[in-house]
């Protein structure tokens, strides 16, 4: 059967590296504990959905590379359908430098190899998974015309559109238009918007904005204030839990995928955002994209213990 839920998005080999701090343009610093690991935004995501019990479907490329194929495998593992998943002949696959500080911050830089390659004629092939399912989620990693064709797509098909604004940059008028629901943080809004966000009053004019150019529901992640949700039932601050951050990569990957999986699901949006903050809040305390994202039965006992 078709999965109700799709992620179109990207995968990358995140080359991990733990700085004290980050180094100043022309420093070098000493980092320890090289690592490559799975990350990527949109597989990220997938990844979240999946280990929190969606039923999911994933539209990607990969490099036909050993990282690739086992990417492919893990997704499999995962409970993922990987029907679309291609591994492109002669690209590797996505590769992310990622610097970590002793605070938990990072720092990214992405190169899209292999996620170049999931063109509006590649993805032609697997229109039916898009015109079958209730809920898209997908990020600003792919090529941008075949985010557009499959935001039009599915809503044309009657079902969901949820964009990921990530990494920040301006959107078309004509894209908002096509979105269901929008989930940006503070400088994401802002990229869209103009408005510097910062507080909660920053986040309405922000929202209201989005609102105007047709967006549904306008969700826009303050950090560690929580996350502001605006839609035509009001607009609240929904508050997170605090934990101690070891690594933020992913956060809000595993945040995306667990909202949408909630919202799925048939739950509220404030308990779909609470269900969301706390599997952000475990994937933090944890090293790595991919390696630090719970399944289901963790983020239950954390919710029953953080109540
Ligand atoms: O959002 C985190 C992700 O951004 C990392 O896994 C990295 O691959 C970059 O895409
Ligand atoms: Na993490």
């Amino acid at each position: 059967a078709a999965s109700k839920l799709i992620v179109l998005g990207s995968v990358n080999a995140d080359h991990v590296l733990q700085v004290d701090t980050f180094p100043r343009p022309g420093e070098t610093v000493i980092g320890h504990g090289y690592q490559v690991l799975p990350g990527g935004k949109g597989a990220n995501q997938a990844v979240a959905a999946a280990r929190l019990g969606a039923d999911i479907g994933f539209i990607a490329c990969v490099g036909d590379d050993d990282f690739g194929h086992r990417m492919i495998e893990r997704f499999n593992e995962d409970g993922m359908e990987t029907s679309a998943v291609m591994a492109v002949e002669g690209l590797p696959t996505g590769i992310a430098l990622i610097q970590i500080a002793a605070s938990g911050e990072n720092s990214i830089s992405i190169s899209a190899e292999a996620n170049a390659a999931l063109t509006p004629e590649v993805l032609a092939p697997h229109m039916t998974m898009l015109t079958q399912a209730e809920t898209v989620l997908m990020q600003l990693e792919s090529p941008f015309e075949t985010i557009e064709l499959a935001a039009r797509t599915v809503r044309k098909a009657g079902g969901r559109v949820v964009l990921n604004p990530a990494p920040a940059r301006a959107l078309p008028d004509s894209l908002l238009a096509e979105l269901d629901m929008i989930t940006p943080n503070e400088t994401e809004a802002e990229m869209l918007t103009g408005v510097g966000v910062e507080t909660e009053a920053d986040a309405r004019k922000a929202a209201d904005i989005l609102h105007d150019k047709g967006v549904g529901v306008v969700l826009i992640t303050l950090g560690e204030k929580g996350a502001y949700v605006s839609s035509s039932e009001g607009a609240r601050l929904v508050e997170g839990y605090s934990v101690t951050a070891v690594d933020t990569t992913a956060a809000g990957d595993t945040f995306n995928g667990a909202l949408v999986t909630a919202l799925q699901q048939g739950k509220s949006m404030d308990d779909a955002i609470l269900f969301a903050h706390a599997a952000a809040a475990i994937s933090v305390t944890r090293l790595g994209a991919q390696p630090s994202i719970p399944r289901l039965e963790e983020v239950t006992v954390f919710m029953k213990n953080n109540a």
